[in-house]
């Protein structure tokens, strides 16, 4: 059985206040249970004061939206993954179409922060998804495989077992539009036979597949119910902790 992980990926919002204001309510609507992974994904300065306000709780996790893949050295303005590690971040989202599509990030760059990430015992959710046109075009599987493959390059069945991924269509995020759960749960079963191919299919079962892009508390319980599909990626709906909290329940056995 796989566990739900239901992810708030906060992109540039938030600052240090907000996230406490978010963290006060949402705690008081979301029970810290063992039936579903939470995690919060704040922007690099709220990570100390969120890390703080969740050293209490099990099944909520902090992650980072990105990272460098150097432990150290002159890159001004990177982050690296010791510098998250310190900060008791578990999860990294690595290779969000944003970073993909405004600031260049190749499935080659993805793969080398994937594998600092092992280094440094953080989890990757490696994020994979085709624009509209590529879906027009009848090319989604071959746009998935080749992220798939290239981003997870060299990666064993011990390391996969650790990593999420995160199926995002571009054509969804941030406009209200969501791949019905059909669609979602086609791409999905997509995205574990090739997981199949890279490793072997019991690691492959293992592995959870979120899937991002207009998810918000009135779609999740249908996509959340997916045979493939064990969890979510939020982004706008994760900033109001009701509708987060809500998005969180659905993810729940009975939820
Ligand atoms: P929205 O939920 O705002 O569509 O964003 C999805 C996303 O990009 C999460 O990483």
């Amino acid at each position: 059985m796989r566990k739900k992980i239901i992810a708030a990926n906060w992109k540039m919002h938030m600052t240090q206040s907000e996230s406490e204001a978010f963290l006060t309510t949402f705690l008081r609507e979301i029970e810290d249970n063992d039936t579903v992974e939470v995690v919060i994904v704040p922007p690099f300065t709220s990570i100390p004061k969120v890390s703080e306000l969740l050293t209490q709780t099990q099944n909520i996790k902090v992650g980072a939206q990105n990272m460098y893949w150097e432990r150290s050295g002159a890159f001004t303005g990177e982050i690296s993954p010791a510098m998250l590690r310190e900060l008791f971040v578990r999860y990294v989202v690595l290779g969000h179409s944003e970073r993909r599509a405004i600031f260049g990030e190749t499935d080659e760059i993805v793969n080398r922060k994937v594998h600092a990430a092992y280094e440094e015992v953080l989890r990757p959710i490696v994020c994979v998804g085709e624009t509209l046109g590529q879906r027009e075009k009848g090319d989604v599987e071959k746009v998935l495989s080749t992220q798939l493959r290239g981003s997870l390059a060299n990666v064993g069945a011990k390391e996969l077992h650790e990593t999420v991924i995160a199926y995002e269509p571009v054509w969804a995020i941030g406009t209200g539009k969501t791949a019905s759960a059909a669609e979602a749960q086609k791409a999905h079963a997509f995205i574990r036979k090739t997981l199949a191919e890279l490793t072997d299919e019991a690691t492959a079962d293992k592995v959870r597949i979120q899937y991002g892009g207009s998810v918000k508390p009135d779609n999740a319980h249908e996509l959340l119910t997916q045979p493939d599909i064990d969890g979510a990626l939020v982004g706008g709906a994760s900033l109001d902790p009701r509708s987060f909290a809500q998005i969180v329940k659905a993810g729940a056995p009975n939820g």
